[in-house]
């Protein structure tokens, strides 16, 4: 088995609900913000502490799922009900995003929503790149983002359906 990551040969997301997700995407205002942060403080973050303009560099946000979503999610997948259902869109993937760890997940089960060239990449902790994925489209993957990763090599916009279970400590840092 693959540490980093592992195809889940679960159903495919009809068309039409996935093209009904990339407009409600597209259009949503519900923004929760570059990696559960909220929009105002992690651009400031960027600006401030690591001097960088944040519209230059790619963002992740993530979007609740609309109930469409959920309703399928919970009729066609062995995923449990405490899990997070969210849509998560990047922006600006042409350049390499940041390597990271995710603070507030240990894993997701991911799904493109439109097919993409881009590469997800793991690095051990000297930062040598140990793994390399171009995930496909109509395809679920487990993806491990308790180690170091990144996101390179994208187009402008990529849409994923996002399911994941909240760390604990996480959870009581946005409850804040
Ligand atoms: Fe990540």
């Amino acid at each position: 088995m693959n540490q980093y990551y592992q195809e889940m040969y679960w159903p495919e997301i009809p068309d039409e609900l996935a093209q009904e997700l990339i407009n409600y995407t597209n259009s949503a205002t519900n923004i929760i913000g570059n990696y559960g942060v909220p929009q105002k403080l992690s651009a400031w973050w960027m600006k401030n502490l690591h001097k960088i303009d944040p519209k230059s560099i790619p963002r992740l946000e993530h979007f609740e799922g609309p109930d469409s979503l959920k309703e399928w999610v919970k009729n066609n997948l062995p995923v449990p009900d405490d899990y997070e259902i969210k849509i998560q869109k990047f922006s600006n993937l042409s350049e390499t995003s940041p390597i990271h760890i995710d603070a507030m997940r240990k894993f997701s089960y991911n799904y493109l929503l439109a097919p993409g060239k881009a590469k997800t990449n793991w690095f051990d902790n000297e930062f040598n790149m140990v793994e390399s994925v171009q995930y496909k489209h109509k395809v679920w993957y487990r993806h491990t983002s308790d180690i170091l990763h990144n996101v390179t090599e994208g187009e402008p916009i990529r849409i994923a359906v996002t399911l994941f279970k909240q760390v604990e400590a996480w959870k009581e840092f946005t409850d804040i």
